[in-house]
């Protein structure tokens, strides 16, 4: 039976930065975030909007009645969750109205907590062949004004539809996994903000790519050959490049030149929105999907999830015939024209008006769903 991802989608913020503002207000030459980072623009978030709101968004517009009824699981891969007890998952499973006899539950691993999601929803439908299994990464990075991970940041979230007979990516069963642990980028409890060593995530970041392609390759008897696109976890848009040349050298050229066009089709939203930790590398695959000129159904797509401290997963999807027909391409383009540009004086006080959950807040927000207010450090969203 075949398994995979029937439907997906994304949501990000109304804000967003400009790099090159950014860059000029930090006083470095915008040529290092344009280029060397590799990021045209960052999504900011207000304290109105938070993960499960960026999740019902994302979920909302794919999802149909019949969907919500053949719902039994709804995971939420998340490192910036909004209690330490409490799933947003169980919140997102009334806002949406999935059917009452499902498991609501939230996986942390850095940025690769929506991966094992995915496998697990796979596993869960090939089990039980009627169910379908809603799946979201939702995130806000965050790491601090003036701070070496600033041009890094980004929010948003990414929702897919696990069922049989997928009408977009068939997902294989190979997938190479490896976990070591290391303190490359943390967020220890009470943090509002995550501790990270730049130079250690880089180098890790490429050094679990090297290992988990090789072992893949290994195990399975597989080469670059086998694959047309490779799709990469995207913190920021120059270190899936990093990776991905890593590995080419010893390849073709026409090898090289299909795999890095198809790398420039996938990291198009990204450059926009920044990194959505758990959600980059799907929104990735979306940007893969809608923007690539040379794909086809029956294409292998390789994936490569990477979240630190660390743990990371190479697995592959084969693209389904007439995949296009279900992407949002006209949507994901509008949402991201629409959306309003912020000078940095204005991104530094949306940033600094953190949420006091202690305090009595109340919200005007346009969007379907937002917060609109939190009391006694409950949070009410409009639905
Ligand atoms: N023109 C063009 N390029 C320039 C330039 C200019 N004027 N000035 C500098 N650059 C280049 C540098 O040469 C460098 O390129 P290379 O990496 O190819 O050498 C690049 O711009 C970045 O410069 P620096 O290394 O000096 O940048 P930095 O020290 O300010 O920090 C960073 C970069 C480490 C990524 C930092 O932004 C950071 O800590 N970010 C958060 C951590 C992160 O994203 N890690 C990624 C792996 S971990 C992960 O994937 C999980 C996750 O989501 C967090």
């Amino acid at each position: 039976m075949n398994v995979g991802i029937d439907k997906i989608n994304f949501f990000v913020p109304p804000y967003y930065v400009d790099m090159t503002d950014l860059a000029i207000a930090r006083d470095v030459d915008p040529n290092k975030f344009l280029i060397g980072i590799g990021q045209e623009q960052m999504a900011v978030c207000p304290k109105s909007q938070d993960i499960v709101t960026f999740a019902a968004n994302a979920a909302k517009q794919i999802l149909t009645p019949e969907d919500l009824a053949a719902i039994e699981m709804v995971i939420v891969g998340t490192e910036t969750s909004i209690d330490e007890s409490k799933a947003s998952a169980v919140v997102l499973h009334r806002l949406l109205g999935v059917q009452p006899f499902a498991r609501s539950f939230e996986i942390k691993e850095a940025c690769y907590g929506a991966t094992a999601g995915l496998q697990l929803a796979k596993s869960h439908v090939l089990t039980h062949p009627n169910s379908k299994v809603l799946v979201i990464a939702s995130d806000i990075a965050k790491y601090g004004l003036h701070s070496g991970g600033e041009p890094t940041q980004g929010a948003g979230a990414v929702a897919m539809l696990i069922s049989r007979d997928p009408r977009i990516l068939v997902l294989e069963d190979q997938n190479a996994m490896l976990t070591q642990d290391i303190y490359d980028f943390w967020r220890p409890i009470g943090h509002p903000h995550p501790t990270v060593n730049g130079p250690l995530s880089n180098a890790t970041y490429i050094e679990s790519f090297q290992k988990v392609w090789h072992y893949y390759q290994e195990k399975y008897q597989r080469s670059l050959a086998d694959f047309d696109a490779l799709a990469f976890h995207i913190p920021y848009t120059k270190m899936g490049k990093k990776a991905l040349l890593s590995i080419l050298e010893s390849e073709t050229e026409s090898e090289q030149e299909k795999i890095l066009k198809a790398y420039e089709e996938s990291i198009i939203y990204s450059r926009k929105v920044g990194n959505l930790y758990t959600g980059s590398l799907y929104l990735g695959l979306i940007s893969l999907l809608e923007n690539a000129t040379s794909l086809a159904a029956g294409n292998r797509i390789g994936l490569f999830s990477y979240g630190s401290g660390a743990v990371s997963e190479f697995f592959s999807g084969i693209l389904v015939e007439g995949y296009d027909a279900f992407l949002q391409k006209e949507a994901h383009q509008q949402l991201l024209a629409n959306r309003q540009k912020l000078s940095i004086a204005e991104y530094e006080a949306m940033f600094e008006d953190q949420l006091d959950i202690n305090q009595s807040n109340t919200f005007e927000d346009d969007l379907p769903f937002s917060l609109v207010s939190v009391e006694e450090t409950i949070r009410t969203y409009k639905q």
